[in-house]
């Protein structure tokens, strides 16, 4: 037990009401369990919204975090300092990047993914390139510019007037693409799989497509990897396995396995036009974050870990079916690696929670997608066993909740 004056009451009570948390209040973590103030276990299919790539409190990474915690834990972007280095170092070895910018959340990467695209066009081609294209149901963070570049026009609306000049269109639809973009696109922005719009996949072709229609019109293609990268669909990045090399990408969540850090990778003929003065963060870089985000990649970016991330998407989907099968709830499983939706077939449209607060209360942590799906996001390193166990209990999860409609 611990800080027993610690409430969920107290929540609602000092904090900010932008969220609505569990009743229940983790205070440790251990791979892929978490325990709660009584000390009830709950098995973690969240991965803290597909951020602890490794589980909680993975020995290496405690020991990284720790020892550069002895050693120097911030100084500034009028230093640069060795853990920053080397984690830049590493990315720009084992992807399509030659320079990268730090900073601490996945919307401050896809802001500054924005407003080079915009600097780049404004640099070659004057005032009127300033279109960026957008799809629907995309999710790119929320600072202004970002949620005005994401798809659910809900999450930036009431905030007065919005950035200008973005257009949304169907994902995965090439044909809208090719109608709409022009030679006043600076740049085109899209996740290789939306996460928080409902785990959709994108088409390869279309993935192509935007690629080839970035090219003719001198845009920039910028991938959001913020939820994709680093593992999660068993590829480093998800841009490996399209046959497609974006101009940006961006990356957080995973990155830091739980410690908050972002990166935007680019190329240099890029990264030139952002001189000296033109952008910056005071905590990009920080050098705790970059020690555990190095040794991080370093577990993560190993044959093992990407390939086992491809058997346990098999491993869940084989589970999902057969529960599927006994109690019909799932129209379809999609998604890729280890970030899975089920959606919700048409006798439960909306219950998305019900089932999120019924495997909660059998002590299994899922996310939800929406109103209609259910999305898990486990640790990339989630044993075999815990995945049975998982599923056991969402099966009962969802035995009660049929049972209770029929
Ligand atoms: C694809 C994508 N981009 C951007 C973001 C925003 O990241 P952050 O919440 O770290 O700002 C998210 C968060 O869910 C995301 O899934």
């Amino acid at each position: 037990m611990s800080n027993t004056h610690i409430t969920r009451p107290l929540f609602d009570q000092i904090m900010v009401p932008n969220y609505a948390p569990l009743e229940m209040i983790p205070v440790r973590g251990e791979g892929s369990r978490v325990w709660d103030q009584q000390d009830n276990e709950f098995l973690d299919l969240t991965g803290g919204i597909a951020v602890n790539a490794l589980g909680h409190a993975h020995p290496e990474l405690v020991t990284a975090l720790t020892e550069q915690a002895q050693k120097l834990w911030h100084v500034s972007n009028i230093y640069t300092n060795e853990p920053a280095l080397s984690l830049a170092q590493k990315l720009v070895d084992n992807t399509f990047a030659e320079k990268v910018f730090f900073a601490n959340s996945g919307a401050e990467a896809n802001e500054a993914a924005l407003k080079l695209a915009r600097r780049v066009a404004f640099d070659q081609a004057g005032t009127d390139k300033t279109e960026i294209i957008a799809f629907y149901q995309g999710f790119h963070g929320r600072t202004f510019f970002t949620v005005t570049a994401g798809g659910q026009s809900a999450y930036s609306d009431g905030f007065g007037p919005k950035p200008a000049d973005i257009t949304h269109l169907e994902y995965n639809d090439l044909a809208a693409l090719e109608k709409a973009i022009s030679d006043k696109t600076c740049a085109v922005i899209l996740e290789p799989l939306q996460g928080e719009g409902g785990v959709l996949p994108i088409s390869p072709e279309f993935a192509q497509g935007v690629r080839a229609l970035c090219d003719k019109h001198n845009a920039l293609m910028i991938f959001d990897e913020v939820q994709t990268g680093m593992g999660r669909t068993g590829e480093l990045f998800a841009y490996m396995a399209l046959g497609i090399t974006p101009d940006i990408v961006t990356s957080a969540k995973a990155l830091g396995a739980g410690f908050p850090i972002a990166a935007m990778l680019t190329k240099s003929h890029l990264a030139e036009h952002f001189k000296v003065g033109t952008h910056g963060t005071t905590f990009g870089g920080n050098p705790l974050a970059c020690a555990v985000a190095g040794k991080a990649f370093d577990l993560i970016n190993t044959p093992e870990m990407l390939e086992g991330v491809k058997r346990k998407e098999q491993l869940i989907r084989q589970h999902l079916q057969e529960i599927n099968q006994e109690f019909s709830v799932f129209k379809e499983v999609r998604g890729a690696g280890l970030l899975l939706g089920a959606v919700l077939n048409e006798q439960y449209q909306d219950q998305a929670k019900t089932f999120f607060l019924g495997a909660a209360e059998q002590g299994l942590l899922i996310l939800v997608a929406g109103a209609n799906v259910l999305r898990f996001a486990p640790a990339l390193n989630i044993s075999d066993e815990l995945i049975e166990q998982a599923m056991l209990k969402l099966k009962q999860a969802i035995q009660i909740i049929v049972n209770k409609d029929a």
